[in-house]
């Protein structure tokens, strides 16, 4: 089995708090905010409070990668979270394994936990069996307190070397998760949530019941 190089573990860039208004109860999954060819996004009016998220994430990502080439997608979750209900998949991951796509999430409520273990680690080159290896190896380092978390509405940076997981230990309550989403490929799964007033190629694969990379298998 081909294995990835070592490069994960690292740590999220943290760029800074942001307050928003979070009174709407809402689930929006990878909505279409920009395609390539545009630099500015075209935003549902329900999302449009999240317009400074946008624009935050936009002045960061430029610096790293051709913006106008890219999609962007805006996921915006306000639900009521609990132990059962966490509002996330349960286990450690990396957001867009073996991609170069980047994302940037916020919450407000039980911080997404951060696997730093100081040193890098590499995982089989196929997403069944990585996800396999990374719950191993992300349990075992937060037993040994390597799990690390950043303060509620804190901006953060992840590329593919940042593995994460949501915090099983949740306390009851209203929980706003955000996350914009930068690809150079279209996000091509059924279920995702679509900008009517955007021409984004139709989401045609069906989900997985493990977790899905949100290109999607033929990508
Ligand atoms: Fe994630």
């Amino acid at each position: 089995m081909q294995r990835t190089p070592a490069i994960y573990g690292a740590p999220p860039k943290v760029l800074g708090t942001i307050e928003f208004d979070t009174s709407e109860m809402m689930f929006w999954l990878y909505c279409s905010v920009k395609l390539p060819g545009n630099y500015s996004f075209t935003i549902p009016d329900n999302l449009k409070k999240f317009a400074e998220l946008l624009v935050r994430v936009r002045d960061d990502a430029i610096q790293v990668r051709d913006w106008n080439d890219s999609y962007v997608y805006l996921s915006a979750k306000t639900l009521y979270v609990s132990p059962g209900n966490p509002g996330n998949r349960l286990g450690w991951h990396s957001d867009g394994f073996l991609t170069n796509d980047l994302n940037y999430i916020w919450s407000d409520r039980n911080p997404t936990l951060f696997c730093e273990p100081g040193v890098r680690l590499h995982f089989a080159a196929d997403h069944t069996e990585a996800l396999e290896e990374m719950n191993v190896l992300g349990e075992l380092w937060r037993d040994v307190g390597k799990a690390n978390t950043y303060p509620e509405k804190t901006l953060l940076r992840l590329d593919q070397t940042v593995l994460h997981a949501v915090n099983p230990e949740v306390t009851p309550g209203v929980r706003t998760f955000l996350k914009v989403s930068i690809s150079d490929k279209p996000y091509a799964l059924k279920g995702n949530s679509i900008n009517h007033a955007l021409n984004h190629p139709a989401p045609v694969e069906d989900r997985q019941v493990e977790r899905n990379c949100p290109r999607g298998i033929a990508a």
